[in-house]
């Protein structure tokens, strides 16, 4: 098998406690890659004998982003939605609904191209794992639909068919879960490694949460939850009563909600452009990370609440508004959305992991902060390019 030596890097972000510090970063570095594996990282005077050697030119080198929380599949837009908000009205729920109209009426095909062109977004942005969730369809034949397209794009697919109750079935939510935990979770489940809800005022409460996430724990699932983000709820409690591997938005934290998750191993996601987006408050990632919750950072890529697919975006944010230093910052956009979505394989550069890697152009990782808003990736490599014959070709 060739091997292939990334070598001259500035600054290279392992996130590899062996290296030392929360990011083990390594200085005048490289890294051997065999078969799309990370085979070794150090100092590039010790580096081993490779077939091949590439250059980073003294650029710096990140694993790729994981973005454990996204909506991708979906028609339509909600701009003057965000317009109102920019000048007073409050984000609620019902707007998925708008979104939920646009997806039934198009086709597959518009569907899967424009999933594809954020997914190339996210991508171009440094993202090389992305979880996307279900929630725009909400009959068990679009659900089905929309699970189908996003497993063509990534192993990471959510069912969120209890994302809000559909007008068809108002004023009778339970009818609805019983579709959720019934035939909808049928259709779905092959599909899907996760189900989640969107437990909130105007959404599910918590019995209902409850009892829609135990059924896909039931098929074999893992569970993610949306809660706390209008207010503060039960849905944090929730999910570290059942084991869910992560807990996203959190934006109403109690002292109870930040307790509990720091005697977990459920994740909080904070999704910084939601709060951005929506004219909310950010909530203290600080408090969660000084109470030794484990913490990630997400987009939330959405038509609705936050439609930026941006990490570095996120990560700036939450070291400017939520209290993260960068370095704590870019683990957990990193490491932190790899342990949200139980993933060892990826979001660190430890030998054995995918060589899912991202040059910057920069002399170090506290430019993702200190440069927000410019497009510093150069160059994504996610472990199938090393494959390719020809893994100079620049993205
Ligand atoms: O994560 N909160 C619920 N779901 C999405 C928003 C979806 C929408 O507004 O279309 C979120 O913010
Ligand atoms: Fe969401």
């Amino acid at each position: 098998m060739t091997t292939v030596l990334l070598d001259a890097i500035g600054q290279l972000v392992t996130n590899d406690e062996t290296h030392g510090g929360l990011l083990g970063l390594v200085s005048d570095a490289a890294v051997l890659v065999e078969d799309g594996v990370v085979r070794w990282t150090g100092r590039s005077a010790e580096a081993p004998a490779a077939d091949r050697r590439l250059d980073a030119e003294g650029r710096t080198v990140i694993p790729g982003f994981v973005d454990s929380h996204s909506h991708l599949v979906f028609a339509g837009e909600r701009g003057a939605e965000y317009e109102a908000r920019m000048t007073g009205t409050p984000y609620s729920a019902g707007g998925i609904r708008t979104t939920v109209a646009a997806t039934r009426a198009a086709d597959d095909d518009s569907l899967r191209t424009s999933g594809r062109r954020l997914v190339a977004e996210m991508r171009a942005q440094g993202t090389t794992t992305v979880e996307m969730k279900t929630g725009y369809g909400l009959t068990v034949f679009d659900e089905e639909r929309l699970a189908r397209l996003s497993r063509e794009l990534t192993d990471e697919v959510t069912f969120l068919g209890a994302h809000v109750v559909p007008p068809e079935y108002r004023g009778d939510a339970d009818a609805y879960v019983d579709l959720v935990t019934g035939p909808m979770l049928d259709a779905v489940a092959p599909f899907a490694r996760w189900i989640d809800v969107f437990c909130e005022t105007g959404a599910f409460d918590v019995e209902q949460s409850r009892a829609i996430l135990k059924a896909g724990l039931a098929r074999g699932l893992g569970a993610r939850v949306h809660a706390s983000q209008l207010g503060p709820g039960q849905g944090i409690a929730l999910a570290v009563e059942l084991g869910a591997a992560s807990v996203d938005h959190c934006t109403f934290l109690t002292d109870g909600d930040v307790e509990l998750l720091a005697s977990s191993s459920t994740v909080a996601t904070l999704l910084p452009g939601v709060e951005f987006s929506t004219r909310s408050p950010y909530p203290s990632g600080r408090r969660l990370l000084d109470a030794g919750a484990a913490v990630a950072i997400a987009s939330d890529c959405n038509p609705g609440s936050c439609f930026t697919s941006s990490m570095p975006f996120c990560i700036a944010l939450a070291i400017r508004e939520m209290g993260f230093t960068p370095a704590e910052a870019l683990w957990a956009a990193t490491a932190g959305g790899a342990a949200a979505l139980r993933r060892t394989d990826v979001g660190s550069l430890r030998v054995g992991a995918r060589a899912d890697l991202v040059e910057l152009d920069a002399p170090s990782h506290l430019y993702l902060g200190y440069r927000p808003g410019v497009p510093l990736v150069r160059t994504v490599r996610t472990a199938a390019d090393w494959l390719l014959t020809d893994v100079t070709r620049q993205d």
